[in-house]
């Protein structure tokens, strides 16, 4: 997958006319994404926000490779051969529960055959970026949730994949713990400056973490509007906070956000009476 036009060379993920579709038992279709046109900018740190069920994990699963468009193009602008496509952190666990901390953030480069001595540098780099080092040898039912996510993150950057995919990675976690892995995650990003495709509920987390926010109509999900976040790196999360435009700009993503979320509870309430219904005929 490349992009052969020279226009579009800064170009890293470009996603024209993307419709997934989904057929649910009793032959309902349900349009998930509908004619999704994209482009992301290398380096950039994109956050889609968008009322639950507006197809943002569909996307993400789209961009990882693990669904298939039902039409549309994605096209990745591949850098250095033999890097991974992607890694993606999850919401929750996704740790292998029998690796040790150390062997599950070198599971990636393990699985390409990397060299020991690069696999140790690189893991050794990583697991200090997020406070673990200390805690290498251990397994994940001796770590609390916020390490296990800890160890998701360096995992996905040790892997050091073309595009960084992450499905509210934070979103379990108590407020003092996501403030935490927000600065570790901003630090960490500033040294790779990897185009990451982040997915959250959490305007707050949106804007403080991202370039560019993208705002998602409800189902079918489509780009709705766009969001520059114009805040100079490297960033402090409290002190950003504090910062005058922060409150102008969360504002303006909720407002933009609410009327979504109002409809897809609306689309919520219209098919609990649709079902209701059917119940009654049967
Ligand atoms: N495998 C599947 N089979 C059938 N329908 C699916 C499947 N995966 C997703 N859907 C439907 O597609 C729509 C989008 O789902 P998706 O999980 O992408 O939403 P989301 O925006 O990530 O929501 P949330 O914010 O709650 O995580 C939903 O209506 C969901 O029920
Ligand atoms: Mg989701």
């Amino acid at each position: 997958m490349s992009i052969p036009t020279a226009t579009a060379v800064d170009t890293k993920i470009r996603i024209r006319g993307l419709t997934k579709t989904f057929t649910v038992p009793g032959g309902h279709v349900v349009t998930a994404l509908e004619d999704f046109d994209l482009d992301v900018p290398q380096g950039q740190f994109l956050t889609l926000v968008g009322p639950s069920g507006c197809g943002k994990t569909t996307f993400l699963r789209m961009l990882a490779g693990l669904e298939t468009p039902s039409a549309g193009t994605i096209e990745l602008n591949r850098g250095t051969a033999g890097r991974p496509e992607n890694s993606m952190v999850f919401q929750g666990d996704s740790i292998f529960p029998w690796m040790s901390v150390w062997q599950n953030a070198a599971y990636g480069l393990t699985v390409r055959g990397v060299a020991k001595a690069d696999i140790k540098d690189t893991v050794g780099h990583y697991l200090d970026a997020t406070g673990l080092t200390k805690f290498a040898d251990t397994f994940p039912h001796q770590l609390s949730g916020g390490m296990r996510q800890r160890v998701s993150i360096a995992r996905a950057f040790a892997n050091d994949p073309e595009i960084l995919l992450m499905d509210e990675p934070f979103s379990a976690l108590d407020e003092q713990n996501k403030t935490l892995l927000q600065a570790e995650l901003l630090r960490i990003w500033d040294e790779t400056r990897k185009t990451v495709v982040f997915i959250t509920h959490s305007v707050d987390e949106a804007v403080t973490l991202s370039d560019r926010i993208m705002v998602m109509s409800a189902q079918p999900g489509r780009a709705k509007a766009f969001i520059d976040v114009p805040f100079d790196r490297p960033r402090d999360v409290l002190q950003l906070r504090h910062q005058p435009e922060y409150g102008e700009i969360v504002y303006d993503i909720w407002s933009q956000l609410k009327e979504e979320v109002d409809k897809a509870k609306q689309q919520a309430d219209e098919r609990v009476v649709s079902s209701k219904r059917s119940l009654f005929r049967r």
